[in-house]
């Protein structure tokens, strides 16, 4: 499996090193992913390069004009591809969404900037809009760069270790278990004994123990078990 991600943005120094560290530049170098920055100011023809307007009917803020954006999704897509926008409104990111997102061979990531783009790039060119969370970031690129990773984790061959995606919180909607290395004693502050059993079964019971509480205390809409 192999996905291309093209990331449309004002900004692409943000996640340039992003790119280009850990796992998302092991992922390349594997040919898993590949990920393209592009700058959408060269897809502006004017002499300024210009990306933004005021709205029509008035508000604060600027606007991204269209011509821009239509031109450089015109430019990059390919028969399959799918083309994303990262917005506040946009449906949440969840790792469901990731999933099904891994399934796919191109993805075109818009960042928005300002108070958004032209509802027109919405409405004709747009395939989903997908929001990080709850909150207003100041552009969406490491935004894009959050779905980037979310869903790169879930393309076979990316991981190496595919086990780590089905012992994971979310998958069976409940937070992650505890995790101790050695030493087993650090000043004083000691590793719980089950870990150090050797018993399999009491410490699977024990993990699953300490997820419940989590949950129960941090997310209790995720399980009402
Ligand atoms: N752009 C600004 N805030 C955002 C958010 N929360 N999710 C996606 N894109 C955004």
């Amino acid at each position: 499996m192999h996905i291309e991600f093209d990331i449309l943005t004002l900004f692409p120094e943000m996640v340039e090193g992003f790119f280009s560290s850990s796992m998302l530049d092991r992922g390349q170098s594997k040919g898993v992913i590949d990920i393209r920055t592009h700058q959408l100011r060269n897809w502006a023809k004017d002499k300024h390069h210009k990306t933004d307007e005021l709205p029509y009917g008035g508000g604060a803020g600027m606007v991204m004009k269209p011509e821009p954006i239509f031109a450089a999704v015109e430019d990059l897509r390919q028969p399959r591809s799918k083309v994303l926008y990262m917005a506040p409104d946009g449906v949440p990111l969840t790792s469901q969404l990731s999933r099904e997102l891994a399934q796919q061979e191109h993805l075109i990531i818009l960042s928005g900037h300002y108070e958004g783009v032209d509802q027109r790039v919405r409405d004709e060119i747009i395939d989903l809009e997908v929001s990080i969370g709850d909150y207003v970031l100041t552009n969406g690129t490491l935004a894009a760069a959050v779905l980037v990773d979310s869903v790169s984790r879930f393309i076979p061959g990316f991981l190496g270790d595919e086990k780590s995606l089905t012992e994971e919180s979310f998958m069976s909607t409940l937070l992650a278990f505890p995790q101790y290395t050695r030493p087993a004693d650090f000043r004083g502050m000691s590793v719980p004994e089950v870990l150090l059993s050797g018993d399999h079964a009491a410490i699977a019971k024990w993990r699953h123990e300490q997820q419940l509480e989590k949950t129960r205390q941090r997310r209790p809409d995720l399980s009402d078990t």
